[in-house]
């Protein structure tokens, strides 16, 4: 009969998992504190352990600690609710063989533990792990399963240098991923150059990457280096990749093939060092049937690919985000507005086609303009309504616009274009408006 020690200080969590876990045929020791979890690992070996992260005045973290130093065979499975990419990264770096998002169903956790069971007998490689030990604020937020799994991809990809394509819909952190993924790496202190291939003109896109010597072309008056060159030995991010020229595609293969860049206007060719991240909203399976995407090309950025989920197949993180940008938005504007039960599930109940991004800045509109400094179901439906309107009559404000306007510009203490971003209007429109307003 196996052994597991399981670490909860949740009662009801606790004697679930072990009811579950007995009937399964295991020898279950159950405590709920850190401290009696540490007293019974320093007294015998467990061969597996399970525990909460987030338990009393020490972690589920130490636990980690604590059991892999009394029995490096031994397995941990780490499990929470509030998990975070920091709380994955000190999971992955310790050591730990899994990481479980609460809630699951027991039958996860009771595949996890076959896993680790397999692990010990060789059936199954152990995940090499990679000791990071400044670990990053948190920027990151979300606890559901499916950004945890980005957590893990994060973690194990990042100190290598492999190519990584990151996919997603607009607004769901791709350009915050590729960040973490440079700031987790060896590269971390060397540059981190990201390039929005989509925003460049295809003419000036190779002169932006290889560089120019001077005298290239006409205008070319002094000698410009490229990004690749500027972001030698760090990391490139080659932002909605999806949008570079077919012609210029080849370009690009040859420099993940060769790592060699030739500044225009250059006889020669020289080695640069970089890791490429990628990133694109575009269904890039689709354009490479297409033939808009050359299929050699995807290979080489395809070596290690991140799909993020859009924001509706995870909405169980919307409390938190919600919560998140409040605080964050309560703070820069020094305000107090709460947030309201049904309010939150208003938000929780919308679809968020822009993802976090438009999340976030209804957040930030919200925070300043709801009324009575309470964001209930009322003024999120409101909010919604005006963002959908929005897109189809560009000026539209609403009837108390004149009020709307005094306390954005309030909040931003007059910054005028800073306003008229939260307000959702063009700066000219805004300018329009204030000369209406006799302001
Ligand atoms: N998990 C997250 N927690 C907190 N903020 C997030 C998270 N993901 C994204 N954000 C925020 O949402 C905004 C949009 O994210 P980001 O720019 O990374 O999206 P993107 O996928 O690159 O979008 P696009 O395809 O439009 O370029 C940013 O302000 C970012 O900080
Ligand atoms: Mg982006």
């Amino acid at each position: 009969m196996q052994k597991l020690l399981i670490v909860e200080d949740d009662a009801s969590v606790r004697s679930t998992m072990v009811t579950v876990l007995e009937l399964e045929g295991y020898a279950v020791e159950a405590v709920s504190s850190t401290r009696e979890a540490i007293s019974l690992l320093e007294a015998h070996p467990y061969p597996i352990v399970i525990s909460d992260i987030y338990l009393d005045d020490r972690t589920g973290i130490d636990i980690l600690k604590m059991a892999r130093l009394h029995n490096p065979d031994g397995a941990v499975i780490l499990m929470s609710g509030r998990g975070s990419m920091e709380t994955v990264m000190a999971a992955t770096s310790g050591g730990a063989f899994d990481y479980l998002a609460k809630p699951f169903e027991m039958s996860q956790m009771i595949d996890t533990i076959k896993r680790a069971e397999k692990s010990f007998t060789g059936e199954e490689d152990e995940d090499e792990a990679q000791s990071i030990d400044d670990l990053p604020d948190t920027e990151m937020i979300g606890s559901s399963p499916r950004m945890v799994d980005i957590y893990k991809q994060i973690s194990k990809v990042a100190p290598t240098d492999a190519t990584v394509l990151i996919e997603g819909e607009t607004g769901t952190g791709k350009d915050l991923i590729a960040r973490m993924i440079h700031r987790n790496s060896k590269r971390a202190a060397q540059p981190f150059v990201p390039v929005d291939c989509g925003a460049i003109a295809p003419s000036l896109l190779e002169s932006e990457l290889f560089g120019t010597l001077k005298g290239a072309y006409t205008g070319a008056d002094r000698d410009r280096m490229g990004v690749f060159e500027a972001a030698n030995n760090g990391t490139v991010f080659l932002d909605e990749i999806g949008d570079i020229e077919f012609g210029f595609q080849l370009k690009l293969l040859r420099f993940m093939q060769e790592r060699e860049i030739r500044p225009l206007g250059s006889p020669r060719a020289r080695k640069v060092d970089v890791r490429v991240v990628a990133a694109t909203n575009r269904d890039m399976q689709k354009m490479v049937d297409e033939q808009k995407f050359r299929e050699d090309l995807w290979y080489r950025l395809n070596v290690v690919r991140i799909s993020v989920p859009p924001l509706c197949e995870r909405s169980s993180d919307i409390p938190l985000l919600v919560q998140y940008f409040l605080t964050r938005y309560n703070g820069r504007y020094s305000l107090d507005t709460k947030l309201t039960e049904s309010g939150l599930k208003a938000m929780e109940q919308y679809s968020w086609p822009g993802n976090i991004r438009q999340l976030q800045h209804m957040m930030e509109r919200l925070t300043i303009l709801a009324p009575g400094g309470r964001i209930d179901q009322a003024a999120v439906r409101y909010a919604i309504e005006q963002m959908d309107s929005r897109d189809s009559a560009s000026e539209s404000l609403a009837d108390t616009e004149t009020e709307q306007i005094r306390r954005v510009l309030a909040a931003t203490n007059g910054n005028k274009s800073k306003a008229a971003k939260i307000l959702g209007i063009e700066r000219k429109t805004l300018y329009r408006k204030l000369e209406r307003m006799g302001l």
